[in-house]
């Protein structure tokens, strides 16, 4: 068995867990390989030009590509180069047939499994990055470790290497990645934990130990936990489920302090300052973003509903709920706010990321603001400094939406600003400015309650926070 890494896919998580990878083990060469030619081109393009935006990220390609981190589309070779293979492929929720709007989508991953069939030549570690849901392993064992492509049908499909796959023993571990965007670089670097689950065979222990080995060069050995295969698949769903639902609980909190007065950050600070309930992940705002939240949650539903746990489903059914509610409270609180009318109005949406410090729109609060403020007639116009490429892709069906880099330009005859990315930047741009080049009365909503809004009201605006 080499020391050699590859990872098949190679986007959000793919690509900076191996390039920390890779600079923590300049012993060992890691591979990143993808079906998509453009994303490969730009994680090789000379001026850095990378396919996602993280801060960090940029510095330690420079540091590692082409000494022992390399993109390429070449799937085979690498398959056939490394016998340690990571999988991040996409598992977006399944939009069609059994399990719809819940379940994983698993076709990237089943294809991704068979390829490595196909091109292994000697035993391999498989190891999921990808959320999945649980028991997928399983299947993943059945594909790789199940029928063997007899000699003669391998030769008849023309497959080079006939004949080389059989007795080839595949071992398939679960390495749930916690990373979250915008800090990728930093939780790879210190991650509070590394989770890595295992078949408990010799061959299970042996090849958990492989990948211990690959995180010990940096992470201390009391945070590499290892379980089960089951357990750190469902861990993965868990944590993202127990993380959705603090952010659910504040903004069901949120409401109630808009109709009593109550101040919600007032409260989660309070709340927070309890040592067995922790600050973190308790500020109110337009609701959770981003690929793992809702998918994740949404395939606890469906395994719990697999299982006839139908009143467990309903509970995490309740946290999804609450976060779509929380987008369309705060159209309704516009609307209201706005003389029961927004058709033709002008509305800048500042920050369009689902959150600070990524150009990532998937599942983007934002994007459910835009359509319902579209579904109104409201002339949009979307301004973030990352996030521009993906929202004209994400919204290409809406005619009456511009997009402006420029967030005074974006802000110009507005009827209101909503700032829906907490942009560390927001805060520090000339709010006199603004308020001069929009149309009066000129509101600000802002979602994230990171702006200074008693500055705002001396200015003239009229102001609408969360949970305020
Ligand atoms: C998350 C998990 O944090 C990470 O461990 C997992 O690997 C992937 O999913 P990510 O989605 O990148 O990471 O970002 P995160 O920082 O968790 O934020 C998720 C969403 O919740 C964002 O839209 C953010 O704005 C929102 N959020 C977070 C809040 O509204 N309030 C909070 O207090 C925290
Ligand atoms: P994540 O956030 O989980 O990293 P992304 O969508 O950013 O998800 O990245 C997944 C990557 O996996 C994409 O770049 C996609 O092209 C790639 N991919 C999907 N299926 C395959 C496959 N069969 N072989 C190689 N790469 C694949």
């Amino acid at each position: 068995m080499n020391r050699n890494i590859v990872c098949i896919g190679a986007g959000y998580i793919g690509g900076p867990t191996m390039a920390v990878i890779a600079k923590m083990n300049p012993d060992r060469k890691v591979m990143v390989v993808d079906i998509n030619a453009e994303r490969i081109a730009a994680w090789n393009s000379e001026d850095y030009s990378l396919p996602i935006y993280e801060p960090g990220l940029v510095d330690v390609v420079k540091e590692v590509r082409g000494r022992n981190l390399f993109f390429s589309t070449d799937i085979e070779g690498a398959v056939k180069e490394c016998d340690i293979i990571f999988v991040g492929v996409n598992t977006p929720t399944k939009m069609f047939g059994r399990g719809a709007g819940r379940a994983s989508d698993l076709q990237y991953w089943e294809a991704t499994a068979r390829e490595i069939k196909r091109f292994a030549e000697c035993d391999k570690i498989v190891v999921e990055k990808s959320t999945l849901p649980v028991r997928t392993a399983a299947a993943m064992e059945a594909i790789l470790n199940g029928e063997r492509i007899p000699r003669a049908k391998r030769v008849a499909q023309g497959d080079a290497l006939a004949g080389v796959g059989s007795g080839i023993s595949f071992t398939v571990l679960s390495n749930p990645e916690f990373l979250a965007e915008g800090t990728a670089i930093k939780d790879l670097l210190e991650p509070d934990r590394v989770l890595i689950g295992g078949p408990q065979t010799d061959a299970g222990a042996k090849a958990i130990q492989a990948v211990v080995d690959i995180y010990a060069t940096w992470v201390p050995q009391e945070r590499i936990l290892t379980t089960n295969v089951w357990s750190a698949e469902l861990t993965k769903l868990a944590a993202n489920a127990f993380l959705a639902q603090r952010v659910s609980s504040i903004n069901a909190i949120a409401g109630l302090c808009e109709a009593t007065g109550a101040d919600v950050d007032e409260v989660a600070r309070v709340i927070g300052a309890d040592g067995r309930i922790g600050p973190k992940f308790l500020k109110a705002g337009p609701g959770f973003g981003g690929s793992c939240f809702k998918k994740d949650v949404l395939n606890l539903v469906y395994l719990c509903e697999s299982f006839g746990l139908h009143t467990a489903a309903e509970y995490w059914m309740g946290v999804i709920r609450m976060n779509q509610h929380q987008q369309e409270r705060i159209v309704s609180r516009l609307f209201a706010a706005m003389f029961n009318t927004l058709a033709n109005k002008k509305i800048a949406l500042f920050g369009f990321a689902f959150k600070a410090d990524t150009g990532d729109t998937r599942e983007t609060p934002a994007g459910t603001v835009a359509r319902l403020l579209a579904e109104e007639h409201v002339r949009v116009t979307i301004t973030d400094p990352k996030a521009l490429v993906n929202a004209r892709r994400d919204l290409a069906d809406l005619s009456d939406v511009t997009y402006e880099e420029d967030e005074y330009k974006a802000a110009e005859g507005a009827d209101a600003v909503i700032l829906m990315t907490d942009w560390r930047h927001y805060p520090t741009l000339d709010w006199n400015r603004i308020y001069d080049s929009m149309r009066k009365p000129a509101l600000v909503f802002d979602t994230r309650n990171c702006l200074a809004a008693a500055e705002l009201r001396k200015i003239g605006f009229r102001v609408l926070n969360v949970g305020k």
